[in-house]
């Protein structure tokens, strides 16, 4: 199904999702907009690279959260150019005020874990801890907490003997390349419905 839509990636390091979502097909629709509040991460290069506007911004002064005011400046710039889906790609902070309003149910987050087991930072390194056999990413949608919004697509791989929290997150990114695409096509292709916080996708013989 195609789609016009206009996206808008926020990330803060290497910025390999924002890439993935650059050259996927989108259905349509395409990312107009990277925010970062790392001007000199490798996803502001990609941008540049790519020819994708790219806007540093100052988060303000907590370690892990956007502040009031910067999350305000953020929201007004992204309705101002007519964002329909806002992605967060390796963001590493939360949000929690007006972001989530204007853009309530159009925020989508890939974390590298299968989510509900190990949220927050370093998910790769807590699976390898933890001896889990299987772990995984997850697209969810956003809410006010710490990787709990609704899930809508989920991947899982094995967790080898072997595996430094490294080798299993090169392992797990090659997942999160693909269903970080694939979500937003369900999004904006308007294939999903939610119910409470159960994502329900209109593909034929897909998951739940
Ligand atoms: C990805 O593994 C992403 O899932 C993770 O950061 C990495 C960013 O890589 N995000 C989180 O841990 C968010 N809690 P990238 O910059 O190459 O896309």
């Amino acid at each position: 199904m195609n789609s016009a839509g206009r996206i808008a990636v926020l990330a803060s390091g290497r910025g390999s999702n924002f890439e993935a979502l650059c050259t996927s097909d989108l259905g349509g629709a395409s990312v107009v907009l990277l925010a970062s509040d790392n001007p000199s991460s490798g996803a502001m290069l990609k941008a540049r690279r790519l020819g994708v506007e790219s806007i540093p911004f100052d988060p303000g002064p907590g370690r892990s959260r956007v502040s009031p005011e910067a999350e305000k400046s953020l929201a007004d710039l992204l309705v101002s150019k007519s964002v329909d889906l806002v992605c967060l790609a390796g963001f590493m902070r939360v949000l929690g005020g007006a972001l989530l309003e204007s853009f309530a149910g159009r925020i989508l987050n890939i974390h590298p874990s299968l989510l509900p087991a190990f949220p927050g930072l370093h998910a790769q390194a807590q699976a390898v801890a933890h001896g889990v056999k299987v772990s995984g990413c997850t697209v969810h949608y956003v809410d006010s907490g710490t990787d709990t919004g609704p899930i809508v697509l989920q991947a899982a791989v094995p967790v080898l003997g072997s595996d430094t929290a490294d080798s299993l997150a090169e392992r797990i990114l090659q997942e999160e390349h693909r269903i970080l695409p694939e979500a937003v096509r369900l999004h904006l292709g308007c294939r999903i419905r939610i119910d409470g916080r159960i994502v329900k996708s209109r593909i034929p013989d897909g998951p739940a």
